[in-house]
């Protein structure tokens, strides 16, 4: 399973990326205007930090200008993966540049029936947003559950990338399902390494080792 850190901060991604687990980055106009940054000068740096996989979306909402826009990024750096919307205007760019060689993420993905269209459409990657149903007392899993066995029974190449998470249950639920890859706040990779039966096991060995080199 691929783990991707879903920021646009520079510093969060160095953190992560130090870890050893980061296979690449997803960033969304929330989180680009977050950081106060611009798309076409922060996206180069952050591929060649993370040398994986790094996603940016588009902003356009028509065909034609997304076409436009797709086209820029995709040029930025050959490990950017474009996003656009699960919307008509969103299929129809994947359709049309996909067979370029364009890479896209097909986000804000809420159904098997959405996931489905991303798939036949040629996407490299369609997000889930797991947390969001969760926001409206939905449990989100549920949908990484029924998207990856529809995927399973016809072997689609588009990967399921779990994004919106919220806890390292979606991530362990994510990884249960079988998805591809998950995307996750730093935060929450934080939470993923820490555990108190860690934290307390490792102060008994301490404890232990400092009273026998006094005995
Ligand atoms: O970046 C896409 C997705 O991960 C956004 O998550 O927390 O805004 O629902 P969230």
């Amino acid at each position: 399973m691929l783990l991707f850190l879903d920021t646009a901060v520079y510093s969060e991604i160095e953190e992560a990326v130090a870890l050893g687990v980061v296979d690449g980055v997803t960033t969304n106009p929330s989180l680009i205007a977050k950081a106060g940054l611009k798309l076409e000068e922060e996206i180069p740096r952050i591929c060649e930090l993370v040398q994986g996989p790094v996603s940016a979306e588009v902003l356009a909402t028509d065909a034609e200008g997304m076409l436009a826009e797709a086209t820029v990024l995709a040029g930025l750096h050959e490990h950017v993966v474009v996003k656009v919307p699960l919307t008509e205007a969103g299929l129809q760019t994947v359709a049309r540049l996909r067979p370029k060689g364009v890479r896209f993420n097909v986000t804000l993905c809420f159904t098997v029936a959405q996931a489905l269209l991303a798939a036949k459409v040629g996407a490299h990657y369609v997000s889930p947003f797991v947390g969001r149903w969760d926001d409206i007392d939905r449990d989100g899993s549920e949908l990484i559950r029924d998207m990856t066995a529809v995927f399973q029974n016809y072997g689609f190449d588009t990967q399921i990338l779990v994004a919106s998470v919220r806890s390292p249950l979606h991530v362990s639920q994510a990884a249960m399902w079988g998805a591809d890859v998950a995307t996750l706040p730093l935060k929450v990779l934080r939470q993923m390494v820490r555990h108190p039966l860690t934290d307390v096991g490792l102060a008994r060995f301490l404890e232990d080792a400092r009273r026998a080199r006094e005995s």
